[in-house]
């Protein structure tokens, strides 16, 4: 007799996919996390398997932007065999709750008491911007800081979207509180100057705990203090907002490298309703640089962003959604002097774009002094020497962003380069 063997691979079991529901999903889904529910039984999963796989197959859970950080079509294959068929002997068990970040909190800064985050989404004049508002923190900084990572806890963790942070002497926050003066804080995006909210990185839903690269910090000048622009998405229930920052610093005879914004921004971009297409930043490298983290800011009407390094893409993140975004790490990344950079940002202002806030689409156009959309590169000069060519930089960056006429899909920029002296 003769049998032909159909060599079938046995489905994936629970220990399979174990870490990765763990790490990737538990880690918000769980008690006092970000997401609405938990997702620490397997039974969890197997309740709601059609519609888990469905948000895995479309890359909407787990929610990483990031191109790097998504989940491989091993992995996601894997875990959609598994939900498929959830044997009965795992039924009962629990996927482990991942340990907290390791961090020491060698300072804590806390936010004024007083706001409560409303229960539905504010009318702004601004069209782009509706829940935002910008809070000092207290104390400010004695002597320079050198952070190597925050930590981020607020009373309205379901609540909070981003805290992109910046530093600031109290002279342009002050203005602002003086706006507004019965409630602390105030309604206005959070950039100090020609220091963007996000100087010192976004920690977002995915990172409020979040380490710097060893060897790079975020340096707070002394005498300076902490500002950050909150952007909420109100759930329905009113919820008073407290929270605390803390920051674990560098060992003091450790060397490590600040970390200094170099932005590549549009400063404002229009589009007329249903229009969609690219817009470009250009931009030369006049020094050699290391850059182990990069911020985005950009809105509802931006599909992809991307940025390359002579022609090759090292980041790059599809299906941009403002509600996961963060600082996120790169991969070592070096860019030599004179390499050409460029931030494209694909816009649609079309009904074809989900989360285009206006149906029908209108005519839109956003402008914001240090850029409507940007790619930030936080980096660090590979030349000792040239620490402060970096901060001059981003002045005669910024500066020269004042002149930029408004872009329309389809635009590049001019390939400037502006040369410190
Ligand atoms: C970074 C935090 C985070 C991670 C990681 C995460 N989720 Fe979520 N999830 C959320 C939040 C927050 C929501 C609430 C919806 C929103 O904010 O968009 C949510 C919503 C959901 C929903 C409801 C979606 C809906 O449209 O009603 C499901 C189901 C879900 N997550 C499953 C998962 C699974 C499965 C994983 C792992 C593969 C995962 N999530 C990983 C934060 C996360």
């Amino acid at each position: 007799m003769y049998h032909r063997a159909v060599i079938e691979p046995p489905p994936p079991t629970f220990e399979d996919v174990r870490n990765l529901l763990s790490q990737n999903c538990v880690i918000c889904h769980v008690e006092k996390g970000p997401a609405p529910f938990e997702l620490t039984q397997v039974e969890d999963y197997r309740k709601r398997s059609s519609f888990i796989g469905s948000l895995i197959q479309e890359d909407r859970m787990p929610p990483h932007l990031s191109q790097k950080d998504r989940w491989t079509d091993l992995e996601k294959s894997l875990v959609l065999q598994w939900l498929q068929a959830i044997s009965s002997n795992d039924q009962h068990k629990s996927v482990p709750i991942p340990d907290p970040p390791k961090f020491r909190s060698d300072q804590t800064f806390v936010t004024p008491k007083g706001f409560t985050i409303p229960s539905e989404g504010g009318e702004r004049w601004h069209q782009g911007d509706r829940d935002i508002r910008t809070f000092r923190l207290a104390p400010r900084v004695e002597k320079t800081l050198r952070v190597q990572a925050w930590r981020f806890e607020s009373t309205a963790q379901r609540e909070v979207e981003s805290v992109a942070l910046v530093h600031d002497d109290g002279t342009v926050a002050r203005y602002g509180d003086l706006q507004e003066p019965e409630t602390p804080g105030y309604e206005m995006t959070g950039d100090m100057g020609l220091r963007p909210a996000g100087f010192l990185g976004v920690l977002g839903i995915g990172n409020p705990t979040f380490r710097i690269p060893t060897g790079y910090h975020f340096e707070i000048p002394e005498s300076h203090e902490i500002d950050f622009e909150l952007r909420f998405r109100p759930s329905g229930l009113a919820r008073a907002f407290s929270a605390t920052l803390d920051a674990e610093l560098v060992p003091q005879d450790h060397l490590s490298r600040a970390l200094q914004l170099v932005p590549l921004s549009i400063r404002s971009w229009r589009a007329n309703a249903g229009e969609s297409g690219t817009i470009h930043r250009i931009w030369k490298s006049p020094i050699s640089m290391d850059v182990p983290l990069l911020s985005v800011r950009a809105g509802r009407r931006v599909k992809d962003v991307t940025l390359k390094v002579d022609d090759r893409v090292v980041f790059q993140i599809h299906d941009w959604d403002p509600h996961w975004q963060q600082t996120w790490e790169t991969t070592n990344l070096r860019v030599a002097k004179n390499a050409k950079l460029e931030a494209i940002f694909t816009v649609d202002n079309s009904d074809q774009n989900p989360r285009n806030p206006e149906t029908p689409p209108k005519d839109i156009q956003f402008g914001r002094r240090t850029g409507a959309l940007g790619v930030w590169l936080h980096a660090a000069a590979c030349e000792p020497d040239e620490t402060s060519s970096l901060q001059i930089l981003r002045r005669q960056m910024f500066t020269a962003l004042q002149t930029d006429g408004v872009m329309s899909p389809e635009q590049t920029t001019p390939g400037q380069s502006v040369l410190p002296n």
